[in-house]
């Protein structure tokens, strides 16, 4: 058979499959963003063939799909899947998989590794040993080790299989219709690009509240935390999308590099800063949650204040919490602009990321009638409000899957960003607990601990909500 594009997940029984990349394919599917040909070749341990598995994939899709499901769709996409039985740390397993996949015709192979990172290696071992990676795509899940030191090696490690141009790390924040309409928003509209400093703008706020707990991820979480699950990755993104220079031409290599500029640029903190830079919370309730430490003092809360030294930034504070059962769910950058009297409401420009997506600004006006009272007025445009259930836009994954069958990488993370912010919060991390400073408890529903109010407080900000 002639396959153009084969795509072989590993961690085919995995929730991230279930819930994203099989919702994700099947929307591909029915807009035809996936190539002629292709075919989906799902990996698990368990003991399913293709017609099994193909029935568990429907309930999942029927649930998550962002296109309306229908049994027909379905029956079509189906025929797609394909179940392979294997277990991923036995090398002969990988003979076994290259006998199948010698027995069709294929262009070109994307490999998707949706599995825990201590499966990286063995995978690229196997897919060496069988087909030389068939020069294929490798896409790899976050987190990216556990630690620098664990993702530097897991570097390493990948790299010796796979050209650096093979790897696709995925930041599925990358993704998000309005992380990559920041730029568009800011390059676009002379409004905003000419008063994008410190000059005009007071603070940056990067807020990403969630209504969820750890759910069943209790055993992954306890040992990462709001630090490494959120910031070091999706945050430390949208801050530095934010943040950069206008590249010459808008190519991944130089929009890396821009961004890689930012995070060069990130003051360190030191034993004397440290308590201004980096507050932590955690929600009551979450040491009894299935498969976290009774006594555990993980983070679910984080709040930073960050100096970008740099000279459009000098002196513009950028804030950024998140947080897990804050009672919302709300993923937003807000720009806080300088007041022009001491006596008015500043001016803010909000990018709403999620669940809303769009563009919210509050300014001041007179207000009406017979006075000359100032005010702040708001307008605010949602993008998905109206139409949520029609041309609601591609999800995270459709984009990023449909990104890398076009070899098209600004829209994934590169290693050196990564080095560089996990060496960042490694840091903080490691003057926090040499400082010994507390992580505050906060009741369920709220956005994270009051400490954190009285953190902004102090430097004569608030959060805004
Ligand atoms: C993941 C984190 O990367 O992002 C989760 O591991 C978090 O803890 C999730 O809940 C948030 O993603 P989204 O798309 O729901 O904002």
């Amino acid at each position: 058979m002639k396959i153009h594009t084969n795509i072989t997940i590993f961690g085919g029984t995995g929730d991230l499959t279930f819930r994203k990349l099989l919702p994700a394919l099947y929307t591909m599917y029915l807009t035809k963003k996936l190539p002629k040909d292709s075919r989906i070749v799902i990996i698990g341990r368990r003991d399913y063939d293709s017609d099994s598995y193909r029935l568990l994939a429907e309930e999942w899709v029927e649930k998550f799909t962002r296109l309306p499901y229908t049994k027909e769709d379905f029956s079509k996409f189906s025929e797609l899947l394909a179940y392979f039985r294997m277990d991923l740390s036995n090398q002969q397993d990988y003979q076994r998989l290259n006998e199948y996949f010698s027995q069709d015709d294929i262009t070109s192979h994307i490999f998707y590794l949706a599995v825990a990172p201590r499966f990286f290696t063995v995978i690229a071992d196997g897919l060496e040993t069988v087909c030389g990676a068939c020069h294929g795509k490798v896409i790899i899940e976050k987190p990216f080790g556990e630690n620098l030191e664990a993702a530097e090696k897991l570097n390493q490690q990948l790299e010796r299989h796979f050209g650096p141009e093979q790897i696709y790390r995925i930041d599925h924040y990358l993704g998000k219709e309005m992380v990559r309409n920041i730029q568009a928003i800011r390059f676009t509209n002379p409004i905003f690009t000419d008063v994008w400093n410190s000059r005009y703008i007071e603070s940056v706020q990067i807020s990403a509240l969630e209504d969820v707990g750890v759910e069943t991820r209790g055993g992954y979480y306890d040992a990462s935390g709001a630090l490494k699950d959120m910031v070091q990755n999706h945050l430390f993104q949208i801050l530095s999308i934010v943040a950069m220079e206008r590249p010459e031409v808008f190519n991944s290599t130089q929009m890396h590099q821009e961004q890689l500029n930012v995070l060069r640029s990130l003051r360190p903190a030191s034993e004397a800063s440290i308590e201004d830079t980096l507050i932590l919370g955690q929600y009551e309730g979450y040491r009894e949650e299935p498969l976290v430490s009774p006594d555990s003092s993980t983070e679910t809360f984080a709040g930073l204040r960050l100096f970008i030294d740099n000279e459009r930034w000098s002196g513009t504070p950028f804030y950024i919490r998140t947080g897990k059962k804050t009672g919302t769910r709300q993923m937003e950058v807000s720009i806080v602009f300088r007041r022009s009297m001491p006596e008015v409401e500043p001016d803010i420009l909000t990018i709403k990321i999620q669940p809303t997506e769009g563009v919210y600004l509050q300014f001041n006006i007179k207000r009406p009638g017979d006075t000359e009272e100032i005010i702040p007025t708001k307008m605010d445009f949602c993008q998905n409000c109206n139409i949520i259930h029609q041309l609601n836009t591609p999800e995270a994954y459709e984009r990023l899957l449909t990104a890398c069958i076009a070899g098209e990488r600004s829209w994934f993370s590169q290693w050196d960003q990564i080095e560089i912010s996990w060496n960042y919060i490694e840091q903080l991390k490691q003057l926090f607990k040499e400082k010994n400073l507390p992580v505050y408890p906060y009741a369920q529903g709220m956005h994270g601990p009051k400490e954190s109010e009285e953190f902004l407080e102090k430097a004569g900000h608030r959060w805004i909500e």
